[in-house]
Parts: C-alpha cells; structure tokens; sequence
C-alpha cells in the first residue's frame, strides 16, 4: 500500500506557485490576489477558509477575508460580490459554502464573475469544463487529478467508481475523468444514494479507482473494493471525540490499496493547492 500524500503533492505545487508568482513581482507586476466571502460562523468553513488563506500567503498571493453575519440579506450580499467583480484589483472570488437557509446558493454563485470564479462553480466554467474547454475546474475534482499525476497512477482506460454525485465533487470529477484531459480518459461509473446498493458493490468490486465524496464515516469497507484498488477519499467528517476521518474505514480498507490518500493530510490539502493554480491562472489571463 502507497500513501497519496497530498500535504506533500499540494507543498510542491504551492512552491511552484510561489517561484512564478516572485518572477512576476520581481518584474513589476503586482501581486496576485484572492478575496474570501465568509458569511455566518460554520466551524467547518471557518477552518477551510484558514487554510486558504494561509495558503495563499505561502502561494506568493495577497488575500482579503470579507466576513459577514448569518443575517445578511440575499440582495446585499449579491451587491457585495458586484463589488468585488469590479475591482481590478482582486482576481479570485471564493463564496464559502454552505450558506445560510434564507440565501439561494445558485443566485450567489451565478453572480460571481466566472473570470474571478477560482472555485469553478459558475455555470459558464462549469459548461466550458465539461466540453472540455479552457475553465477554472472545480478545486477538489482538480486537486485529485493533479494528486493522481503527482503520484504516476494510471488513469487512462481505468475503470473508476465516483460515489456521490455533487456539484462540487462527484459531477465534476466524474466529468473530467471521462474527458479527453491530460488526466482523463478513464471509463467512469457515477452512482449515488439511489443507486440501489447490489449495483454499488457490483461496480466498486471491479473498480480499479474508487472515489467517495459521501460524507458518512466509514462507507467504504473492505468487502467493497478488489486487491490493488485506488482509493480516493474526499470525505472529512469530525467524531464526537474530535478526531477527523474520510468516508473509509482506512485501518481495514488500506492494506488491499495499491494507492490511498489519507484523512488528513490527502484530498483536503489537494483542494486548497488547486484553488491556488485556479488563482494564479485568473491572475496570469489578465495579462493575455
Ligand atoms: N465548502 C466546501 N467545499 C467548498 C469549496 O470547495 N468551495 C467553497 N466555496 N465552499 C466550499
């Protein structure tokens, strides 16, 4: 078994990162830029929204954390993204999610500007990502790719189970994993909660890739995956005892891995390394 070690994969791109970002400054350009929009105090968020922000620093970038109160209305929190969509100054836009029940997730993210949409959530980055043109592709489906290239594991002509079908995860990366992309051309397989659970197992016992984005401890278990299985974990849940683990019972499941990414330190890490390339490309289209 192989560790896909993203806090080790994300620290390299970051360094590469930071080594362009110094040539461009040194040649006078100002400095990159990512601006955050925090709304409400979800301990989750508050502790990704750390982590990019600290990761930025390292990135060469400067950040902004815009933070607001769970009680903002849909209407001024749009306005406050029109602000940042006209500020030539800021090339990244993140909205935090989730966001409170009363804002409509969709309008909030159809209002960023999808030249500032380093998340890649906008329709427009969406739609061009699945016709396989030129777009911000949505951080953790990216940051998996980039950790599965890092790492040499074989993804043309794989067979590769996604579980959940998220906007954010499972829809993305199966998408980009059954293009035509440098890390692509696999033959994928979505299934969800209403996959009717014979057909799961039947699909992730022949899987040479298995990526789960569930958010439920310890779904994936060791009967589930054949020897020599790649196992991708996005999951990050919180026990009550504090400790975070992914969506795989990783002391059973790993010793029949060839590749598995750990929790901490795997998918998580790959998310916020992939928001940076998103940034400093938002950055460099200013200048073609
Ligand atoms: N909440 C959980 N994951 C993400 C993410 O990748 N981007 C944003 N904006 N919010 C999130």
């Amino acid at each position: 078994m192989n560790l896909l070690d993203g806090k080790k994969c994300a620290e390299s791109l970051v360094a590469e990162i930071a080594r362009k970002v110094a040539g461009y400054t040194e040649s006078g350009l100002r400095t990159p830029h990512m601006t955050i929009i925090l709304v409400g105090e979800h301990a989750p968020s508050e502790s990704y929204v750390k982590s990019k922000i600290a990761t930025s620093g390292l990135a060469g970038f400067e950040s902004t954390l815009l933070r607001f109160p769970e009680t903002i209305r849909e209407s001024e929190l749009l306005a406050k993204i029109k602000e940042v969509n006209e500020d030539p100054t800021t090339d990244g836009l993140i909205v935090q999610l989730p966001l409170p029940k009363h804002i409509n997730q969709q309008h909030v993210i159809n209002a960023i500007a999808p030249e500032k949409d380093i998340d890649g959530f906008h329709p427009a980055n969406f739609g061009r990502m699945t016709l396989g043109q030129k777009a911000f592709r949505p951080a953790t489906a990216y940051g998996i790719c980039k950790l599965l290239q890092f790492y040499e594991v074989p993804v043309k002509a794989k067979h590769c189970v996604v579980i959940g079908r998220s906007n954010i995860v499972g829809k993305p990366i199966s998408i980009m994993l059954s293009n035509d992309f440098d890390i692509g051309n696999a033959t994928v397989t979505l299934t969800h909660i209403e996959t009717p659970r014979e057909l799961l197992l039947d699909e992730t016992r022949r899987a040479d890739i298995v990526i789960v984005a569930v958010g439920i401890p310890g779904f994936v278990t060791a009967d589930m995956v054949k020897d020599g299985v790649v196992l991708i974990d996005v999951g990050i849940n919180r026990l009550e005892s504090g400790k975070i683990v992914g969506d795989v019972d990783f002391e059973n499941v790993a010793q029949k891995c060839s590749w598995i990414t750990p929790v901490p330190g795997g998918v998580g890490r790959m998310t916020v390394a992939a928001l940076m390339i998103n940034t400093l490309m938002a950055y460099q289209n200013n200048f073609n």
